[in-house]
């Protein structure tokens, strides 16, 4: 009972949230630590994760980009080449060595990107044409600056579900859970397992992200 005379729950309670049964409520949040040199997790990160892990605790990755048009932030990790599932092998297997649960959040930063991240220099991939303005960052780069994204054709809205699909299949297959979640976040395009989700997406890439 709180001071209020509100119930409260203890933090280091069990949960069940869906097939996995927390034994507290205590979460890694996600977050982008920039140290995945060429988008390939490195071995550090296997300490940076497990030190973190406790038996029973959930872990959420940091955003893991599911194709080369995903990218926005440098040295940030991928998941969709052969190289970054067998790099992210090790953490995964690290965490669940000690009990932990481990997500994998995937992501397509969308418009928040520029030319630099891009293959080819090609203008980053969205859903409106409609540019950012720069911005402060908190690490790395003092101001990021965006580049005029391209508003993606209907028609190529499944090669982008399908890096998703692809993505985490890949990330099942090095070892981590999936529990898909959708939220609200401007300028992204789709993350999973927090799936995000475009306030500019149209309805019929919205309709294709559930295809997932
Ligand atoms: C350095 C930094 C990196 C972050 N990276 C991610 C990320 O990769 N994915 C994500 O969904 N949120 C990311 N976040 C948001 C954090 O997960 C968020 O701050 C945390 O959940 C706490 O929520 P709050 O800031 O609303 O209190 C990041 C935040 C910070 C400060």
């Amino acid at each position: 009972m709180g001071s209020n005379g509100e119930n409260v729950i203890p933090l280091l309670s069990p949960y069940t949230m869906g097939n996995f049964l927390l034994s507290h409520r205590v979460v890694l949040a996600p977050l982008t630590r920039q140290r995945s040199y060429g988008n390939v997790p490195q071995q550090h990160a296997v300490l940076y994760y497990s030190q973190r892990t406790t038996k029973g605790g959930l872990l959420i990755a940091e955003a893991t980009g599911v194709s080369d048009t995903s990218q926005g932030y440098p040295d940030t990790p991928g998941i969709w080449t052969k190289e970054q599932v067998e790099a992210w092998k090790p953490i995964v297997d690290a965490v669940h060595a000690k009990g932990g649960i481990f997500f994998c959040q995937i992501w397509n930063v969308g418009r928040v990107s520029n030319y630099g991240f891009q293959p080819n220099g090609q203008a980053p991939i969205s859903s409106t044409d409609k540019g950012l303005a720069p911005q402060v960052r908190v690490s790395g780069v003092p101001v990021a600056d965006f580049s005029p994204p391209r508003r993606l054709k209907i028609e190529e809205i499944p090669h982008i579900v399908n890096d998703f699909r692809i993505a985490a299949r890949n990330a099942i297959e090095a070892g981590n859970s999936l529990f898909p979640q959708c939220t609200y976040v401007q300028s992204l395009l789709i993350t999973f397992s927090r799936a995000i989700i475009s306030n500019k997406v149209n309805n019929e890439s919205m309709n294709q992200a559930y295809l997932l």
